[in-house]
C-alpha cells in the first residue's frame, strides 16, 4: 500500500519532536498503522530559526515558510498542526479540512474556543480530526475516556493538567518560597513561559478540561462557561497551613455531572488530602483522575508537556487516522465519543451554585468574641465547620484564623465571608480556597 502523506505545520517544540520520534520508530509505527507514515513537507518560520533548524534536519523533503500551501497540496493526506493560537492555526485548519484532509493538532486553545465550529467543517467533508496531544501532553487520556471507558456513565473528572502550575505549587511547598520568586526560577528552567498568564492564571487548564467534559458527558465545547482561577494568589502560608491540616494544594480542572442540575466546569487551587495518589503528583507531571459507575476511580498519570511526550501523542494520532483513512465514515469514532446529533442541553452550573468544601484563611485582632461572631455568620449562612486551626500571633497584635467547611454552597461561602469581612476585627480580605475528597 502507498505511504501516508503528512504535512507538518510548525518545527518548533513539539513539531521537531513529532519528525524525531517518527524518524526513529518508523518501523514499528508502520506495523501498527498498517502502512507507512511519511512527513513529505515541513512548514517553519524564519523569524525563530525553525526554517533553518528544518531545513538542515528534514533533508531530502519539502521545507517551506509557506503553512498555506501544504494544507492545499493534493499529494498531503493528513495536516498536523503544530503551530499553536487560535488565529493562524485555525484558517490553516478549516482550509486543511475544505480540501479533503485529515488533520491531527494538539492545539488546545482552538479546539476549545472553535472545536464546534471544526468538527462540523470535519463532519461536513467526512475527514478526521485527532487531538490526543491537546490534553495532558502524552498521557492517552481522551482515548480513555472516548474508547476505554465507553461503558461507564462517567461522574467526574479530576484533573493536575497544568504541568507548570504544578511545577511552581511543588517548589513553594518544598522550598517555603513566594510564587513570584518561585514563577522567576520556574521561567529561568524551561517551565514557565515569558508570558505565563495562560498557565498561571488556570486559562490553559480551563482549556483541557473544557475538551475533556465534551467527551466524557457528551456536551458540546463550552469554554466560555468555565470557572478558571489560577494559582498566583496562593501564598506559602496557605500552603503551610494545608499540609500541617494533612492537606496538599493543588490546581485541578474539576468537571462533575450534578444529577439534574448540570455540570461543574471549573479550574482553581484545591486542597486534597495528603494520602491521595493525586496529592502526590509532584513537579511538572500531570495526573487524570475519572471517576466512571461501573470501573470506578481510575488514574492517568504521565508527562503533560514535552517535545517527545508530546508527539508520542501527536504520532498515535497519525497511526489512528492511518487505520481508519479507508475505513467506512460512518463507523468511525465521533470527535466527542457521542453522535454529533445526540449531545446534549445540560446546563454548565455556575461556580457560585457549585457545592464543595472550603479552606478560609482569616487574619483577626487576637481579641475575644471574634470567633463567636465568625462561627455565627456561617452558621447563619448553613454553613458547618469541618475544622478549625489558630495560629500564634505572627503579625503584630493579629493572628491567623484557618477554617475547614463541610460542604457548602459557593454562593452562601461568598455571603459569609462578605459579613465576615466587614467586621472591625476582621483584617484584609479572607482566603478561600475548595476543598476535593476525590473519593
Ligand atoms: N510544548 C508542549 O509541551 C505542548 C504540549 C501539548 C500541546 N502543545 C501544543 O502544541 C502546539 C505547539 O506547541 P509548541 O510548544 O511546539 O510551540 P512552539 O515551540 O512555539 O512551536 C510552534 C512553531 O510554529 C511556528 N509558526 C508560527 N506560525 C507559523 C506559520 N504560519 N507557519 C509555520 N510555522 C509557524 C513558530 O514560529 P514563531 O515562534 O516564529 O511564531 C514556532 O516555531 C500548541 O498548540 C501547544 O499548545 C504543546
Amino acid at each position: 500500500m502507498k505511504p501516508l502523506k503528512v504535512g507538518l505545520l510548525g518545527f518548533g517544540t513539539v513539531g521537531s519532536g513529532v519528525w524525531k520520534v517518527l524518524q526513529r520508530n518508523q518501523g514499528e509505527i508502520s506495523r501498527r498503522a498498517g502502512r507507512e507514515i511519511i512527513i513529505t513537507h515541513v512548514a517553519a518560520r524564519a523569524a525563530d530559526g525553525s526554517l533553518e533548524r528544518a531545513r538542515a534536519e528534514c533533508r531530502g523533503i519539502t521545507v517551506l515558510d509557506d503553512a498555506a500551501k501544504i494544507v492545499r497540496d493534493p499529494e498531503i493526506d493528513i495536516v498536523c498542526e503544530l503551530i499553536g493560537g487560535t488565529t493562524i492555526a485555525r484558517t490553516l485548519v478549516l482550509d486543511a479540512i475544505a480540501h479533503g484532509k485529515h488533520v491531527v493538532t494538539a492545539n488546545k486553545a482552538l479546539l476549545a474556543h472553535y472545536g464546534t465550529e471544526i468538527f462540523a467543517a470535519a463532519h461536513d467533508k467526512g475527514v478526521m480530526v485527532a487531538f490526543e496531544a491537546a490534553v495532558a501532553g502524552g498521557i492517552p487520556i481522551i482515548k480513555a475516556l472516548r474508547e476505554g471507558l465507553s461503558a461507564n456513565r462517567i461522574e467526574w473528572i479530576a484533573g493536575i493538567i497544568n504541568g507548570t502550575s504544578n511545577f511552581i505549587l511543588s517548589t513553594m511547598r518544598e522550598t517555603g518560597a513566594p510564587f513570584a520568586e518561585v514563577l522567576k526560577e520556574a521561567q529561568r528552567l524551561g517551565y514557565a513561559e515569558a508570558d505565563p498568564t495562560f498557565d498561571v492564571e488556570g486559562v490553559d487548564a480551563a482549556h483541557k478540561l473544557t475538551i475533556m467534559a465534551s467527551i466524557a458527558f457528551g456536551i458540546p465545547m463550552q469554554f466560555d462557561k468555565a470557572y478558571a482561577e489560577g494559582i498566583t494568589k496562593l501564598t506559602r502560608e496557605d500552603i503551610r497551613y494545608a499540609e500541617e491540616l494533612g492537606y496538599r494544594i493543588k490546581l485541578l480542572g474539576i468537571t462533575r455531572r450534578v444529577e439534574e442540575q448540570g455540570i461543574e466546569l471549573r479550574v482553581h487551587p484545591t486542597l486534597i488530602p495528603v494520602k491521595r495518589l493525586i496529592a502526590n503528583v509532584e513537579g511538572a507531571m500531570n495526573a487524570v483522575l475519572v471517576k466512571g459507575d461501573a470501573v470506578g476511580p481510575t488514574l492517568y498519570y504521565g508527562a503533560g508537556a514535552g517535545s517527545e511526550p508530546t508527539a508520542s501523542a501527536v504520532i498515535a494520532d497519525l497511526v489512528d487516522v492511518t487505520r481508519m483513512h479507508t475505513a467506512d465514515p460512518e463507523h468511525r469514532v465521533p470527535h466527542l465519543a457521542f453522535q454529533p446529533d445526540r449531545l446534549s442541553t445540560i446546563p454548565i452550573l455556575p461556580i457560585s451554585e457549585v457545592c464543595t468544601s472550603y479552606y478560609l484563611r482569616l487574619r483577626v485582632l487576637d481579641q475575644p468574641g471574634v470567633l463567636a461572631d465568625i462561627t455565627r455568620i456561617l452558621a447563619d449562612h448553613a454553613i458547618s465547620i469541618e475544622a478549625f486551626l489558630q495560629k500564634e500571633a505572627t503579625h503584630g497584635e493579629e493572628v491567623d484564623i484557618i477554617v475547614l467547611t463541610h460542604h457548602a454552597i459557593e454562593k452562601n461561602v461568598r455571603a459569609a465571608l462578605a459579613k465576615i469581612e466587614a467586621l472591625p476585627s476582621v483584617k484584609g480580605e479572607c482566603a478561600l480556597i475548595r476543598m476535593e475528597g476525590l473519593y
